[in-house]
């Protein structure tokens, strides 16, 4: 059973505190319902792959109370501050440049040097933010494939005893995802519409803009298929690595790098990342990488190992 938390004191203290302990809890954001994690927290955030049950690792919304808050994790340039002051809090995401050293999960950029941040216009979802101090991780609290959620009982009944809690704050106003876009070099690109209509973008900005990609493609800098692959050639589902490779283990092995010496697939998610990019550091010219099981997050870390084995 899943925890219903009421639109309270009580239930917004309870909600931080979940996710302060890492846990999973759905909340409601003017446009839909996000499913939260803490976005330090790499296990939390591999869980909401897990619950969700996507297939690949596509980078997540990190939610923040405050223009102030997005500053200490992104590079705003002019443009994008004009952007923020305009339009939040509100449903519109900016994906900008991360800042070294932000404390945020690489799962949660999917590895990318960029990062979606946005100020949701919910109350209810500000207080949280406020309550936690950390970023949130929240992508629609659905699962993978599937609408997304506008009520509290569309959570529980796709997501169900997946999560921890869910924070009951009634219907989404806006019932659509936020719009997403990319300031780069003194031009806005739309990578997503939704909730912000563009006309109000372009009367802002007294310019058009026009869709770089829908759905669920991240585009540049996310060219996804190759990014984040190592500079060394990968060879995947090795159980007998050669001598002149370095092994990133899964499992009881022997390796270099082990993603999860136990075999836990929450925990070789949150490991991936930054494993892939020790591997560059290490400038291993081949690496091995022992099989995974094709079940639950491991689609999704097969997926990112696939896609780091392509040619390029
Ligand atoms: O309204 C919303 O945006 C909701 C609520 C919960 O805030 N969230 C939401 O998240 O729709 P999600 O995960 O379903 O969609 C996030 C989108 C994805 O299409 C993802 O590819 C894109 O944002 N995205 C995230 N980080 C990106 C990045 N660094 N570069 C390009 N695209 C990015
Ligand atoms: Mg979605």
């Amino acid at each position: 059973m899943t925890l219903r938390l009421s639109a309270d004191t009580t239930g917004i203290d309870r909600a931080a505190q979940l996710l302060r302990q890492g846990g999973l809890v759905a909340f409601p954001t003017e446009t839909v319902y996000g499913l939260g994690a803490d976005a330090t927290d790499a296990r939390a955030v591999a869980g909401i792959y897990a619950a969700k049950g996507r297939p690949s690792f596509n980078p997540l919304i990190a939610h923040v109370p405050s223009l102030q808050a997005a500053e200490d994790l992104v590079h705003l340039d002019d443009l994008a501050r004009q952007l923020a002051r305009a339009f939040w809090p509100g449903p519109m995401t900016l994906v900008l440049p991360l800042h070294d050293g932000a404390p945020i999960a690489d799962l949660v950029t999917a590895g990318l040097p960029t990062l979606a941040v946005r100020v949701p216009d919910a109350p209810l979802a500000l207080q949280l933010l406020e309550r936690i101090g950390h970023p949130v991780a929240a992508p629609s609290a659905n699962p993978s494939g599937r609408v997304s959620p506008t009520t509290a009982n569309h959570v529980e009944a796709g997501l169900g005893d997946r999560i921890d809690a869910i924070l009951d704050g009634g219907p989404c106003p806006v019932g659509l995802e936020s719009t997403i876009l990319m300031p780069v070099d003194g031009t806005v690109r739309l990578l997503r519409p939704g909730g912000l209509p563009v006309e109000r973008i372009e009367a802002l900005l007294g310019t058009p803009i026009s869709l770089e990609a829908t759905g669920d493609t991240p585009t540049a800098p996310g060219q996804l298929a190759s990014h984040y692959a190592p500079q060394g050639r990968v060879r995947l589902n090795v159980t007998q690595p050669d001598p002149d490779e370095t092994l990133l283990g899964f499992g009881p092995v022997k390796a270099e790098l082990n993603l999860s010496p136990t075999g836990d697939l929450t925990e070789a998610a949150a490991q991936l990342f930054g494993h892939l990019q020790t591997l560059d550091r290490m400038g291993a010219p081949r690496i091995a990488v022992s099989p995974v099981p094709e079940q639950g997050l491991g689609r999704a870390i097969n997926d990112r190992l696939r896609r780091a084995a392509a040619p390029r």
